[in-house]
């Protein structure tokens, strides 16, 4: 069956709003534009935004807990307690069956790393923490990366590259740009740097739900992928490695991603609304 493209549709007998008009020209030029519902109203932006400051909170945490010979199941008994004492739940807590609080990704593994007693972080690892938390319902999504101790210079390098990269797809998400813009950005300043970007996964919509439409790519050409409208509640999330894209999934346990050659990966993760002006952080 042909996909349909036509996916912004205007309730019956509404009359059109500007944003309607505008958004109906995008459509009509035959860009990929959002269905109306994913445009949050001010009060579930609010909720996601009070999500956040869980979310925020919890890294914060994390952030000051982490140390050189903790185990990543350490962590994660961190994030759950936080999480439930503030009255919100973890979300990655059996979501399709995933079996902790938060997902803990050291050097070579890119993101999906399960928790785990045995694993005990080391002096000159890198690691990702990444948390989702649902309060009243509203998902708030973010990540960080945390140096153990000190590390090598090639691996500080790519967690800096890495959260530049996330801060220059925040800048290149402008109202009623594209998808593939930020990613397009993300990925020309991850190669400059001798780095690449993973492909296989990639930021979404959140707020309502975990991952919502669209796809958001950290790599890609300008002008393609979703419209970005104001009052869209998204993540952006670039997986940057030091040497190829190439990711495989460990078949022992069905989620750690971990790079093709072995080489660390570094990853930074926030929670966006898209205003007239431009994204706003909802997990600061
Ligand atoms: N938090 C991850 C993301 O950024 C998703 C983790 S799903 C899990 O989208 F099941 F692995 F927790
Ligand atoms: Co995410
Ligand atoms: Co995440």
């Amino acid at each position: 069956m042909r996909k349909s493209k036509i996916n912004w549709r205007v309730p019956k007998g509404a009359e059109l709003t500007e944003l309607d008009k505008k958004v109906l020209s995008f459509q009509n030029k035959g860009h990929l534009v959002p269905s109306r519902e994913l445009i949050k109203t001010p009060e579930q932006i609010e909720g996601i935004r009070r999500s956040g400051v869980i979310n925020t909170a919890v890294l914060d945490l994390v952030e000051k807990e982490i140390h050189a010979g903790m185990s990543t199941a350490e962590i994660d008994k961190l994030v759950y307690d936080y999480t439930v004492s503030h009255g919100a739940i973890p979300a990655c807590l059996g979501y399709e069956g995933f079996p902790k609080s938060c997902c803990t990704s050291i050097n070579e593994v890119v993101c999906h790393g399960i928790p785990n007693d045995e694993e005990i972080l080391e002096e000159g690892d890198i690691i990702n923490v990444d948390c989702t938390t649902i309060l009243d319902g509203y998902y708030a999504d973010a990540s960080r990366m945390f140096i153990i101790g000190k590390t090598t210079p090639e691996k500080e390098k790519l967690v800096r590259v890495a959260k530049e990269c996330l801060e220059i797809g925040m800048e290149a998400a402008k109202p009623f740009s594209f998808v593939g813009d930020l990613g397009h950005a993300i990925e020309k300043h991850a190669k400059k740097n001798g780095f690449s970007v993973v492909r296989d996964l990639c930021g979404h919509g959140v707020g309502l739900e975990f991952h919502e439409e669209p796809d958001v790519e950290h790599y890609g050409k300008k002008g393609t992928g979703m419209l970005l409208v104001p009052g869209m509640v998204f993540t952006i999330e670039p997986m940057i490695n030091m040497g190829t894209w190439e990711v495989f999934i460990d078949e022992e346990d069905g989620w750690t991603v971990v790079t093709e050659d072995e080489l660390p990966s570094a990853q930074w993760e926030h929670t966006f609304v898209m205003t007239e002006n431009g994204v706003e952080i909802l997990t600061y």
